[in-house]
């Protein structure tokens, strides 16, 4: 198949926001092509992660039903407890030793639900990449998730490299400034994680900013990146009218600071999760600004779905070992590449294991 990232499988990824797993329902999504069915405990309120196939005839658990902490089998009743083990089948006393499902490492952080699709034994939720701004008070974030029919190695692509916001986003977060400016690349290969900066001194602002924050003249405008592979990547993005002081902090000028927070979840051959989320600490109580912020950032996801459902398209009908032309601008897009492929390669090793 042209144009597919390979999974690297022994990673923690998001799987849902928080409040999409409940009691109310059960949960279906596709993770590194494994179906998971998410659902909460009723006392403890622990997200659960199982095959999302019953072992009888296959049919998926998140058509089902939560009878209390166990998921009841739409078709013909099998139970499973949230360790996975059946726990009753009908018209016989004895449940098969082979009847269960797969249970998957959950961890809950920071108003995401992560889940570990590899080897259990490696899964330490201590590795988990924070995004703190997500849960904390004095911070107001706006979300959704758009899945998008592309290999997830475009969305790291195309996160990876914003002076493509001048283009595909033009009216909304893109000015004539950012793809004018160049970027600075930082790679940590053991924690694996790229930095992209672009510290734009005198530039337009762009509608996003310029209704939210009310700002009207030019602004300093800095994107600074921090990519933790697989999954997450956070853009802190921080604006001020040209000549504001410098915060205290020496965070970039006392401006609007703004997190931009993306997860990027391969959920099939071909198909990503697109997790996108915006968070400030300014205009906190303004619902104006809120829901102008989600419906913006909503038409700019949107923008990038469109572009990268059409990419994926247009690379399926190539003949396979086309050449692609890579300049500055993707620097941190390559790192990202080489990192994912060696995420790939170690997590295909087996464990050491110690005496
Ligand atoms: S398919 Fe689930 S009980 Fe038959
Ligand atoms: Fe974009």
């Amino acid at each position: 198949m042209p144009h597919m990232t390979a999974f690297a499988r022994n990673q923690w990824y998001v799987a849902a926001y928080r409040h999409e797993v409940g009691r109310a329902g059960l949960l279906g999504r596709t993770v590194l092509g494994e179906p998971l069915v998410l659902y909460r405990t009723e006392r403890e309120g622990t997200p659960v992660a199982l095959h999302d196939r019953c072992v009888h005839r296959r049919y998926p658990l998140s058509a089902s039903r939560l009878d209390g902490d166990r998921v009841v089998c739409g078709y013909h009743g099998f139970t499973y407890d949230p360790t996975g083990t059946c726990v009753y089948v009908p018209g016989q006393k004895r449940v098969p030793r082979t009847a269960r499902v797969a249970a998957y490492p959950v961890a809950e952080r920071d108003s995401l639900v992560w889940v570990w699709i590899g080897d259990p034994a490696r899964a330490d939720p201590e590795t988990i990449p924070r995004a703190r701004h997500l849960d904390s008070p004095g911070w107001v974030t706006v979300r959704g998730m758009e899945p998008i029919d592309a290999d997830y190695g475009l969305l790291v692509d195309n996160l990876l490299d914003l002076s493509h916001e001048t283009y595909l986003h033009g009216g909304y977060i893109g000015t004539p400034e950012v793809a004018e400016t160049p970027i600075t690349t930082e790679v940590d290969e053991g924690a694996g994680i790229v930095r992209v900066s672009r510290h734009m001194d005198d530039a337009a602002c762009p509608p996003f900013y310029a209704r939210s924050t009310g700002i009207e003249g030019r602004i300093t405008r800095r994107q600074d990146i921090e990519y933790h592979a697989p999954c997450l990547y956070l853009l802190h993005s921080r604006i001020a009218p040209v000549g504001a002081r410098p915060a205290a902090d020496g965070d970039g000028p006392d401006g609007f600071r703004t997190e931009i927070t993306y997860a990027i979840t391969p959920s099939a051959a071909g198909k990503v999760y697109d997790f996108w989320l915006v968070s400030r600490d300014w205009a906190t109580d303004d619902t104006e600004v809120t829901e102008f912020l989600r419906d913006n950032n909503h038409t700019v996801v949107r923008q990038d779905v469109d572009a990268l459902n059409l990419l994926q398209r247009t690379l399926g009908g190539e003949r396979t070992g086309y050449q692609e032309l890579s300049i500055n601008i993707d620097t941190g897009g390559l790192a990202a590449r080489r990192i994912l492929a060696r995420l790939v390669e170690e997590g295909d090793k087996p464990v050491e294991r110690v005496r």
